[in-house]
């Protein structure tokens, strides 16, 4: 097997004698007989192990850690089940991911509220759900909640949402911390500290914190420290000057995962480095050193799917390319076309043999960007081969999409050679069930 495709599988791949993959004990030959495609396997092993690794890798270095699993990764209810029995909480961002975690049972202690343009209604609903915390990102967000909170006669815990200006060096879209962003208060222009002072006296609010996330796929741990740096000093300047608290500190999420052949600090690394930064910034501040709380998205759950595709049309251009086109594509995993983001690739039917040819791995859909694969060394595909793509858990069915009327496709938990139903294939009733 491809040194690459077999760093970034499932924990639980191995290929059979048939020379098929196999995931969590099943065949994927069989599971695409079964259930169709494209289809979306998830290995619970990988799943819990991640959960497990990251939350030790934090929990050795530093006293008081809470990890929070950032739902907007993938929040079908199965996947979240698994992650809270692990022992984490989750980050939401919108009533409908409000609503899953209370689906599945989280505490409201262990949901954190984040968002950066959040309604009346979903602040209303988190105050009556009774949320850890709200991360507060902007002015307008700050009075409306205390105006639902004064209403309701409660008082609510947040942490301010502060923008450090720091590059995180990853795709421009999924970058948050430079000043030029949508998300989190400058602390440069004054606009943090502003926000900090209307928290500690707005009636109803309790400010506890400060959080900063610089974006996702951070491949590096400078970024996290320099902004660490620069968000603690700012705390601890709040706690001296206004009546607030740094009970907690988060520095986000964002952890980057290997991607088609880059390598990536493990989570030991980051944890240590982040956590080791961390307290010694409270000692040289002088603060008692707050909770660190984590809310890792990708690093959770990226690596736990893998995606079967079966190849339709093959098309050579004498003098250009081959083409092999899939019967999925943009509809279900769009990061490719949004982000270039770059996914190895092998013919999951045919694990052994080696690769001779080179592909453009295209989708069914109609444009021409729906290309999931530029370039793939394959061996020479045949109609009816199924192709796998490894590290799909995260953003890829989470950012599905019906267009072209695709049915978002199946996904399916794996474990010890038993299958559990995560969601299932949509169907033509499903989409035009809410039509009128
Ligand atoms: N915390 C906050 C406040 C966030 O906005 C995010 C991600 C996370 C944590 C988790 O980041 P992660 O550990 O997953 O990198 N759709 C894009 C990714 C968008 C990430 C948005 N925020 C993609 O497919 O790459």
């Amino acid at each position: 097997m491809d040194s690459i495709v077999a760093s970034q599988l499932p924990i639980t791949a191995n290929v059979n004698d048939l020379g098929h993959l196999e995931v969590g004990g099943r065949d994927l030959v069989d599971l695409q007989r079964e259930y169709g495609s494209p289809l979306y396997v998830f290995d619970e092993a990988t799943l819990r192990e991640n959960c497990r690794i990251w939350k030790r890798a934090f929990e050795d270095h530093v006293p008081r850690v809470q990890m929070f699993y950032a739902a907007k990764a993938l929040a079908y209810s199965g996947i979240l089940d698994v992650i809270r029995q692990e022992g984490w909480g989750v980050d939401v961002v919108s009533e409908g991911e409000i609503r899953a975690a209370r689906h599945v049972g989280f505490s409201s202690k262990d949901v954190v509220f984040h968002g950066n343009n959040k309604t009346p209604d979903e602040l209303r609903l988190a105050l009556e759900f009774g949320t850890k915390v709200v991360v507060v990102d902007n002015e307008y967000e700050l009075s409306v909640l205390s105006d639902l909170a004064t209403q309701a006669g409660k008082t609510v815990p947040v942490m301010i949402r502060v923008n450090p200006d720091v590059d995180p060096h990853t795709h421009e879209h999924i970058s948050t911390g430079q000043l030029d962003s949508k998300f989190g208060l400058p602390i440069s222009t004054g606009l943090a500290e502003k926000v900090c002072r209307q928290a500690s006296e707005a009636p109803g609010i309790k400010p506890v914190g400060i959080h900063f996330h610089l974006g996702s796929q951070i491949e590096t741990v400078e970024p996290y420290l320099a902004a660490i740096d620069l968000a603690m000093k700012f705390g601890a300047e709040m706690t001296q000057k206004y009546d607030f608290r740094l009970d907690f500190f988060s520095p986000g999420g964002g952890f980057g995962v290997r991607q088609n052949g880059t390598e990536v600090p493990t989570p030991e690394y980051f944890a240590s480095r982040i956590s080791e930064r961390f307290q010694e910034s409270a000692r040289q501040l002088g603060v008692a050193l707050p909770t660190l709380l984590l809310e890792l998205g990708r690093s959770v759950v990226a690596q736990a799917a893998v995606a079967v595709y079966m190849v339709g049309s093959l098309k050579h251009i004498d003098g250009v390319r081959s083409f092999a086109a899939v019967d999925g594509g943009m509809s279900d995993n769009i990061r490719p076309a949004l982000y270039g983001a770059e996914y190895p690739i092998a013919v999951a039917n045919r694990m052994d043999e080696p690769a001779t040819q080179s592909y453009r791995i295209v989708g069914k859909y109609c444009e021409s960007g729906d290309v999931l694969v530029n370039e793939a060394k394959l061996p020479t595909l045949e109609h009816g081969d199924l192709l796998v793509m490894p590290m799909v858990g995260a953003y890829a069915p989470a950012m599905a999409s019906n267009y072209n009327m695709a049915y978002k496709p199946a996904v399916i938990m794996v474990s010890e050679g038993e299958v559990r139903m995560i969601r299932r294939r949509e169907s033509f009733e499903d989409l035009i069930r809410l039509e009128s």
